[in-house]
């Protein structure tokens, strides 16, 4: 069987966020401090000048004001030059009247790409996959999804996995299959005896007592 050369790190849900410093086309940053205080995703596309990329990161623009309300920055990467990327940003101006103001890092040595697992040899050795990270505003990864070269992303999905995790956060609870915002949310399971018996008298939504649901 042939080897897979696996050797770059594939960071999880609960790490850290990987800090690092970056040529980018709104200039020079430091990740952790373009994440202070704010949610990031962070999201690579495998080439500029390709037509499912610039679908992706033309709409990812178009997004930008929701993104900005939800209190979430937005920052692009692929393994390409600057000049590149500012060549395609203009080009998408011109051709879907749609600028792509978010940063957008030129990572030529791969050094991003390999720290966040975006490089996937068995996908392609020289481009990145369609990566999304969700960081939160204390640097800690809390969502990744990984989307082959082939198949562009779902906006839909970006934006409720963000709702959905900030939601949660604010309101101590889980999210059931398919919440959108509106829905009923999960209340964490009782762990003793005592709030089992409490939450037989609630007015939750019940199947069970493991299985509760309320309104937020
Ligand atoms: C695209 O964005 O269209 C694309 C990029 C790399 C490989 C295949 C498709």
């Amino acid at each position: 069987m042939e080897t897979i050369n696996n050797a770059y790190a594939m960071p999880r849900i609960g790490d850290m966020a990987p800090d690092f410093d970056a040529t980018t086309t709104t200039g020079k940053l430091k990740f952790s401090e373009f994440n202070k205080d704010k949610w990031v995703i962070l999201f690579s596309h495998p080439a500029d000048f390709t037509p499912v990329c610039t679908t992706e990161l033309s709409e990812f623009a178009r997004q930008q004001d929701y993104f900005t309300a939800q209190n979430t920055k937005l920052i692009g990467l692929s393994i390409d030059s600057i000049h590149s990327h500012m060549a395609w940003v203009h080009n998408v101006k011109e051709k879907l009247g749609v600028l792509m103001n978010f940063p957008i890092i030129a990572d030529i040595d791969m050094h991003v790409a390999k720290l966040y697992g975006m490089l996937q040899p068995g996908e392609s050795q020289t481009a990145a996959v369609r990566a999304v990270f969700f960081i939160d505003p204390t640097g800690k990864i809390r969502l990744i999804m990984y989307y082959p070269l082939n198949v562009g992303r779902n906006m839909d999905e970006v934006k409720r996995v963000l709702l959905a995790l900030q939601t949660s956060d604010a309101n101590k609870c889980a999210m059931p299959l398919n919440w959108k915002q509106g829905d009923k949310v999960i209340v964490p399971p009782p762990t003793t005896v005592e709030a089992m018996t409490e939450r037989e008298n609630s007015n939750y939504e019940m199947v069970d007592f493991y299985l509760a649901k309320r309104e937020i």
